[in-house]
């Protein structure tokens, strides 16, 4: 299978908040905005794997800033890592004032999902190659993140995240 470079799966998603996607301070729901990230994050996972694929889990998020009814809200996804059968997603989510011509970093999250072959099984992946600094960045500390997640998930143990061990260990 063909190793594919990072930027290959780069995709911007485009969105405008609407009444309906607002809460009662007129800012859109952090709800809302996780579901297209979820689909952005997606077609990132699936542009680089060619395959279905399935969200697997959602890292911990945090809204630096909210993002205001009538304004564009644009998510930047691009897989960092692919590992076995998954791969990591980054995005960054920017909200954009037209009128007044501003844009606003609204958060950043770690999506991970899993492609499935047509029995509905966890199929390999294409490795991923970075090229920038930043997409070096991330690719090695997916690493990390993916221990922490398969602990918090039950499905690795502790003992057995060398990588992680050594960040907190200060090696
Ligand atoms: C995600 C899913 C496919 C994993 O299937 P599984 O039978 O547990 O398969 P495995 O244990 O062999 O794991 C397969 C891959 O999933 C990854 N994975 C499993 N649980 C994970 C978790 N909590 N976080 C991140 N990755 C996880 C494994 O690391 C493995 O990746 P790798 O092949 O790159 O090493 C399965 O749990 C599933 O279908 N979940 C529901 C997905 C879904 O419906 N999502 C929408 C929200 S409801």
């Amino acid at each position: 299978m063909n190793s594919k470079t990072a930027k290959e799966s780069f995709i911007v998603m485009t969105e405008l908040v609407l009444p309906n996607d607002t809460n009662v301070f007129g800012n859109l729901m952090g709800g809302r905005l996780m579901y297209w990230m979820d689909i952005a994050s997606a077609l990132a996972a699936g542009k680089h794997c060619n395959s279905p694929v399935v969200t697997a889990s959602v890292d911990n998020i945090s809204f630096e800033s909210s993002i205001k009814l009538g304004n564009v809200v644009h998510i930047e996804a691009k897989v960092t890592r692919a590992f076995n059968s998954s791969m990591e997603v980054h995005m960054k989510v920017w909200g954009e004032d037209t009128v007044q011509q501003y844009r606003y970093k609204s958060n950043e999250a770690y999506y991970t999902f899993v492609a499935l072959d047509p029995n509905r099984r966890p199929k390999p992946v294409p490795q991923l190659i970075p090229e920038t600094e930043e997409e070096q960045k991330l690719f090695e500390g997916a690493l990390r993140r993916r221990q922490l997640r398969l602990i918090l998930g039950g499905k690795m143990k502790p003992h057995d995240a060398a990588e992680l061990k050594a960040l907190f260990a200060g090696e």
